[in-house]
């Protein structure tokens, strides 16, 4: 008999994980809490909402699912994982305690201080009048963070102090972001190249998935206002750059182990958010799940069966399981509603090739729905298209020449996904063998 897997959250994230699962010989079915309309292409849609914890468990139980994998980081901070292990489920992901390194970005500076974590000086505040005197006597250009989650949006990057004035404002005062701004963190801003790493922890092991780039401003050349992902590509760093042992011995590992020693093992996707300086790597913030989009770049690059590597980090073995990957590059390009990541129209209709899988192309939906047989679109980012290729201008036209077959009122694009910043300072190379160091 083959596993029933189980994946909570609807976006282009989980559409890469379902569509993974159902890839894998050992899984008999997939079911995906709440989905979308892509989704219901490769696994069985469940209208149950990520954070209905109690109608996810009964769900669970009552179709004896055997793997739960969490997609979003409402979820994983909420302690769904600890419910589910209670309950005798097996389940991948963080606990609530784990999953601070996300939830709380004041715990998050906090533990990179404790054990050296290369990352921005700080200062933590909770007395918004603090704040602004520090701002006012700080020099250079500074980041203001709202401590708790916020749908990715609590962060703003200032040039001036004014700008942080505001934030301090924005975020401690008016709270629009409700009790995530009740302390926030002045950080100095850094300048570089951003570099998104992933990697599978069991507890104590990890093994690290390719890195990838995502593209968060919402136009062309990074200008305009930050959103949740305008397309990705992997991999931006190869297995053997140096620069990768150096994230991996400073960052990764020490994570890890500061976790396991206070206490909190960390099990589940561990997500480096870096900042590469001048000076070096430096962390810029954690995720405690896989990246949305940079998981749609790295899945189709995995040859290993992610049904695998998931068993051996829940079985404590991750050393059991060197990653297999593909030599070749994947390019997502995001198609999103136009007005986002402010107000935009849904309910467009849409045509055009949306299934998910065909050659080298994979076509990741995150804000879509059926209404009377029409496929229409449900949110601000509503597909990614994917191509992958041997070199990485092949990867860039095969997504691009799938991407101008789909339409719907109102679609937007960047046209700049794959052109590498700066393309400077990450070497890319071309190497016949990769290897995962586990
Ligand atoms: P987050 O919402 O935490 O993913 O952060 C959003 C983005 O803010 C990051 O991807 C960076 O582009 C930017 N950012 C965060 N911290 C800093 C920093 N200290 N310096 C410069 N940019 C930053
Ligand atoms: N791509 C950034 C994130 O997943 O938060």
């Amino acid at each position: 008999m083959g596993l029933r897997v189980l994946i909570i959250g609807g976006g282009g994230r989980e559409h890469a994980l379902c569509w993974a699962a159902a890839s894998s010989p050992q899984v008999e079915k997939v079911y995906c809490a709440p989905g979308n309309a892509g989704i219901a292409d490769v696994a069985t849609v469940v209208a149950i909402k990520d954070s209905d914890t109690k109608g996810l468990l009964e769900f669970a139980r009552r179709e004896r699912i055997d793997l739960t994998i969490v997609g979003p980081e409402g979820p994983l901070v909420a302690g769904l994982v600890d419910e589910f292990k209670g309950a005798k489920l097996r389940v991948f992901g963080p606990s609530a305690a784990a999953a601070r390194l996300e939830g709380s970005k004041v715990f998050a500076k906090e533990f990179m201080r404790r054990y050296h974590i290369p990352t921005a000086p700080f200062s933590v505040f909770d007395d918004p009048a603090q704040a602004s005197q520090f701002i006012r006597s700080a020099d250079g250009p500074l980041v203001v963070k709202a401590d708790g989650l916020a749908a990715g949006k609590g962060v703003i990057v200032c040039s001036d102090a004014e700008s942080a004035l505001a934030a301090v404002q924005t975020i401690m005062v008016e709270r629009v972001f409700g009790d995530a701004g009740a302390r926030v963190i002045v950080e100095k801003r850094l300048t570089g190249t951003e570099l998104s790493v992933m990697a599978v922890s069991d507890g104590q092991r990890i093994a690290i998935l390719i890195p990838a780039r995502d593209y968060k401003a919402a136009m062309d050349g990074d200008s305009g206002p930050n959103t949740g992902g305008m397309g990705a590509y992997a991999p931006a760093l190869q297995f053997d750059d140096p620069l990768l042992d150096e994230i991996t011995e400073a960052v990764l590992k020490p994570t890890v182990m500061g976790m396991a020693a206070e206490g909190n093992p960390y099990t589940g996707v561990l997500y480096a958010g870096m900042m590469i300086t001048d000076a070096g790597p430096r962390v810029l913030e954690y995720n405690c799940r896989f990246g949305d989009p940079e998981t749609q770049v790295v899945l189709p690059l995995l040859k290993t069966d992610l049904i695998d590597v998931i068993g051996a980090a829940l079985a404590g073995q991750l050393h059991m399981e060197p990653l297999d990957w593909h030599d070749e590059v994947c390019v997502c390009v995001i198609l999103v509603s136009d007005g986002y990541p402010g107000r935009y129209e849904t309910g467009q209709p849409m045509s055009g090739p949306l299934k998910t899988s065909h050659n080298n192309i994979l076509r990741f939906h995150a804000g879509t729905a059926m209404r009377d047989d029409v496929m229409v679109t449900a949110g601000g980012r509503v597909v990614g298209i994917c191509g992958r290729a041997p070199s990485h201008e092949g990867a860039v036209a095969a997504a691009y020449q799938q991407v101008e077959k789909v339409q719907f009122k109102g679609m937007r694009y960047r046209t700049d996904i794959g052109l590498r910043q700066g393309q400077t300072s990450l070497p890319r190379r071309t190497r016949p063998e990769r290897r995962a160091k586990v």
